[in-house]
């Protein structure tokens, strides 16, 4: 896993106060009947955090409270976040035994004595944030006789313990603010649960919303996240007296940098970065849906696709239908029933995020064996492991209840033993016996065939060449077109070409509108003043008879509003050309890469434009009869209608795929530079991934009004991709944004379109999301969006290898190509 920085946009946890006006600083602290008024604050030596009463954001009532000293107020820590002082009468008063917060110069709000009697108590401010009541000879963390550390509003610093102190029966957990505005217990809490089997939970009210753990000795069960890394050293601790995590920052003499849980339930953990002086969030610990308490019910096992649920080996959906229709959360059964007294067995399952409610067997420092034995004793026990939560070799767990909350985790998952019936264990084993006996049948065959060698060798050739031979006629859309056409009577209306020169006044020069990737595009009027738009492809075009008849049939059938709209052809003699609706704003590439037009996209338009361009995609790829491959998407093949609509044009070298077919490879790569996805470009191979990488950058583009292939850049030589994710991980996201557009626009929903437009050129085509998940991420503002990976063709000159000819130094001379390439093989 990655470790990533990025801007916390959402962050409000940067709560801009105001100032006290007239700051009159006592010290670092108080001592016997000494008082801090509203106004007054308390420095710590190191000049790191100041205490004072403030107001947060646009509320007038006072708090006392923590903040770092040099940066713009965030505060840290409230003492009195249920009880405010309404006006500036509030003071912190020292007696002889404790302190009281008080208001109206008498009525306390707030106090805390000493049980015992101190002679010099003081109240100090330490330069770790640490707001500490103790004898003034008392240096020692454990005489403190109270401490603010112990008392966790949202925040953790390095050093604060999250968890339990079980000699005291101190419990710390962490609460988010309730807004901006208001410090008091918000909804959201963070916590270590269960001192036996330690796990973070993050509850919404009583509601579990995350869950990571129990603690296995290395990480929380199920999260990577809080592990070593070069900025924080993140430390689980667990005795007889404390079970708590805490962190230590690498350079604690000049990171500022904290662990919050913020108002919207996000737990972050957050830099200073001094040079662009905002907070930072270098960890999120929710990385993805999977991570969502219970995704999948019982038994489920959610995988991070999109994400999806299956079941666990040996179980079966509760509900098939509900499962169907993408409600997992009933989860799944076994497909045995378990009968304790009939030997049933544990199976492992590797690999897993460990589910909740687990339980600390009695006794500790078991082996593996002693462990299943202990759990098999007890019929409700339903699965073990040995993990070592305790540092004390092994501590052997177990779940006495359905199993809910696993994910799938290759990446440092654990081992989970559950349960089976017997009859369950019996059909692993003649599967297992299947699998063997199938071994031995294919090694003797392989060595019969060896024997036959030279008839095989003649065999594999002639099955090699029939097969070939199949290929091309699969291959042929040709054939495709006359079985359709003889199937479904398609009227297409045919125009003359008589009727088309004059519409277009002979397809002269003013008429010509563009010029796509086969031919000039012109402007006509139909008699009926109804206004065209004429495809005339060029005799020498690679668009053949092929193409031609492919893209007639493949748009003949579609019809949704984000697709251009299909009028009737013209064949004659050598002519072909293709009647579409006209549409008046021409396309997207010529608003978003133009200078002064592109200042008329507001981020509503361009958010809009998105949108629909996902909509027309997930109609070709899913909704429509067919699942049709565009190949082709870019901007200039988006046209906008008079309300901006964008709608989808130039189908020419689009695929239609069988339903069942997922991946097809073709010799002839034909497509955009600056589109094209690698696999695509590299080898040939193209899917409904290709198209949602090609979505991707266009998302970008339209972002940030420029072009990915011939994008340049001082500082480096990655192309829009690159740079994008560069300012990701930056975590400047905004940066990327055309300067041109005109705040405000939603921060929340750039920033989400950034990211699933980097979702989309991800490398790896498993990693690249389905248009369907995408419209879900962009158009649903509460869905969770993961993370994103490196993408394909970062740099500009990775794709340059494919063919040297066009591709100068100069980047300006080679945009809005289409290629056509065959490769060697
Ligand atoms: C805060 O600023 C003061 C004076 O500008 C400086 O002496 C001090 O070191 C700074 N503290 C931190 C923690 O940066
Ligand atoms: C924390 O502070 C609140 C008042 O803000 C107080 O009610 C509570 O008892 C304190 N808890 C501890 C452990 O000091
Ligand atoms: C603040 O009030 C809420 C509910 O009123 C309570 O649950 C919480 O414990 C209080 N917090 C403190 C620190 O007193
Ligand atoms: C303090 O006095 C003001 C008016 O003088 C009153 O509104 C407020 O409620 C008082 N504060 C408390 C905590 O009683
Ligand atoms: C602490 O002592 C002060 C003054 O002695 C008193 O007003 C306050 O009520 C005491 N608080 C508690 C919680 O006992
Ligand atoms: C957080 O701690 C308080 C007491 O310190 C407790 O009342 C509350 O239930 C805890 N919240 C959770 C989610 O455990
Ligand atoms: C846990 O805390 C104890 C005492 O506070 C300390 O001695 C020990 O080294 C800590 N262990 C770890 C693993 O940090
Ligand atoms: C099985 O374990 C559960 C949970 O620890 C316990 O309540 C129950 O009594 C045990 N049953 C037997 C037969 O030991
Ligand atoms: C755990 O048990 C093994 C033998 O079963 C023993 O050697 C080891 O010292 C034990 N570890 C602890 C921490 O008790």
């Amino acid at each position: 896993m990655g470790f990533l920085l990025f801007l916390s946009w959402w962050c409000f946890c940067i709560f801009s106060a105001s100032h006290p006006s007239t700051a009159a600083t006592v010290s670092d602290s108080l001592t016997k009947n000494q008082v801090l008024k509203d106004g007054q604050t308390l420095v710590s030596s190191g000049q790191r955090f100041e205490l004072g009463f403030f107001s947060p954001g646009s509320s007038r009532h006072r708090y006392l409270g923590i903040w770092y000293k040099n940066i713009t107020i965030t505060v840290v820590w409230v003492g009195n976040r249920n009880n405010s002082i309404t006006d500036l009468s509030g003071s912190l008063s020292m007696g002889s035994n404790g302190f009281s917060l008080l208001a109206n110069k008498s009525e306390t709000i707030w106090s805390v004595n000493s049980t015992r009697v101190l002679e010099s108590p003081i109240l100090q401010l330490l330069d770790n944030g640490n707001l500490v009541l103790r004898e003034e000879n008392n240096h020692d963390p454990e005489g403190y006789v109270w401490q603010s550390f112990d008392n966790i509003t949202d925040t953790l610093l390095p050093g604060m313990k999250l968890g339990w102190n079980l000699k005291t029966g101190l419990y710390r957990n962490m609460t988010s603010w309730l807004s901006a505005d208001d410090p008091s217990a918000g909804d959201y809490s963070f916590s270590l649960d269960s001192p036996e089997t330690p796990q973070l939970v993050l509850s919404k009210g009583t509601q579990k919303q995350y869950r990571w753990g129990p603690w296995d000795g290395v990480r929380f069960s199920g999260s990577n996240e809080l592990r070593s890394n070069p900025v924080f050293v993140p430390m689980f601790n667990s005795s007889r007296d404390e079970v708590y995590y805490t962190f230590e920052v690498v350079d604690q003499a000049s990171l500022l940098s904290r662990f919050v849980v913020t108002q919207d339930g996000l737990i972050q953990y957050l830099t200073w970065g001094k040079s662009n002086n905002e907070w930072v969030a270098v960890v999120n610990l929710q990385r993805d849906s999977c991570d969502r308490y219970g995704t999948c019910g019982p038994y489920g096992n959610c995988y991070n696709d999109g994400p999806s649920c299956k079941c666990l080996k040996g179980f079966t959906p509760k509900s098939p239908e509900d499962w169907s229709r993408i409600d997992w959360s009933g989860g799944c059964v076994r497909n045995w029933d378990l009968e304790c007294e009939n030997g049933d067995g544990f199976v492992k399952y590797g690999g897993k995020k460990l589910p909740d409610h687990s339980h600390l067997a009695a006794s500790r420092n078991l082996s593996l064996e002693e462990c299943e034995a202990e759990c098999s004793r007890n019929c409700s026990c339903m699965a073990f492991t040995l993990i070592d939560i305790h540092g004390n070799g092994g501590d052997c767990v177990m779940w006495f209840a359905d199993l809910v909350d696993m994910r799938n985790f290759p990446s440092g998952g654990d081992d989970l033993y559950i349960r089976m019936a017997k009859k369950e264990l019996e059909s692993i084993a003649d599967a297992k016996r299947n699998k063997r006996v199938k071994m031995i049948i294919i090694i003797v065959i392989c060595a019969i065939t060896g024997m036959l060698l030279f008839g095989g060798i003649g065999w594999c050739t002639f099955r090699m060449i029939r097969a070939k031979r199949r290929g091309e006629s699969l291959n042929n859309p040709y054939r495709d077109f006359i079985e359709e056409t003889q199937e479904e009577d398609l009227e297409l209306p045919l125009f003359s070409l008589e009727t088309l020169s004059t519409a277009t006044n002979e397809f002269s020069f003013r008429n010509k509108i563009g010029q796509g990737g086969f031919g000039p595009v012109y402007k006509g009027l139909l008699p009926n003043r109804q206004e065209i738009a004429v495809k005339r492809l060029s005799q020498d075009s690679g668009q053949g008879l092929r193409e031609f008849k492919n893209e007639v049939i493949l748009i003949a059938k579609l019809q949704h509003r984000n697709l251009v709209k299909f009028l009737g052809c013209c064949i004659h003699e050598e002519e072909r050309m293709l009647i579409y609706e006209y549409l008046p704003n021409k396309s997207l590439d010529s608003f978003i890469f133009d200078p002064t037009r592109r200042k008329l996209l507001a981020w509503n338009k361009r958010f809009h434009i998105i949108l629909g361009i996902a909509r027309g995609l997930l109609y070709l790829h899913q909704d429509s009869r067919l699942r049709i491959i565009h190949r082709d998407l870019k901007a200039s093949n988006i046209l906008l209608d008079s309300e901006m609509n964008p709608k989808i044009s130039d189908f020419g070298i689009a695929r239609i795929f069988g339903a069942e077919q997922t991946q097809e490879r073709t010799k002839r790569v034909i497509g955009t530079y600056g589109y094209m996805s690698p696999e695509y470009a590299m080898s040939g191979h193209f899917s409904v991934k290709s198209d949602v990488f090609s979505f991707g950058v266009l998302v970008l583009e339209t972002i940030s009004g420029k072009k990915n292939w011939g994008f340049w850049h001082p500082d480096h030589d990655l192309n829009l991709l690159g740079h994008a994710w560069k300012l990701w991980n930056e975590g400047i996201p905004l940066e990327l944004v055309d300067a041109v557009m005109e705040e405000p626009y939603s921060v929340n929903e750039v920033v989400r379109c950034i990211q699933v437009g980097l979702l989309c050129v991800q490398k790896r085509v498993e990693d690249r999301p389905t248009m369907s998940s995408v419209l879900l991420m962009l158009a649903n503002e509460n869905a969770i969006v993961p993370q994103p990976k490196e993408p394909g063709f970062c740099i500009e000159g990775s794709s340059k290898g494919m063919d040297t000819s066009s591709s100068g130094k100069n980047p300006h001379t080679a945009n809005e190509l289409t290629v056509t390439m065959l490769d060697g093989r």
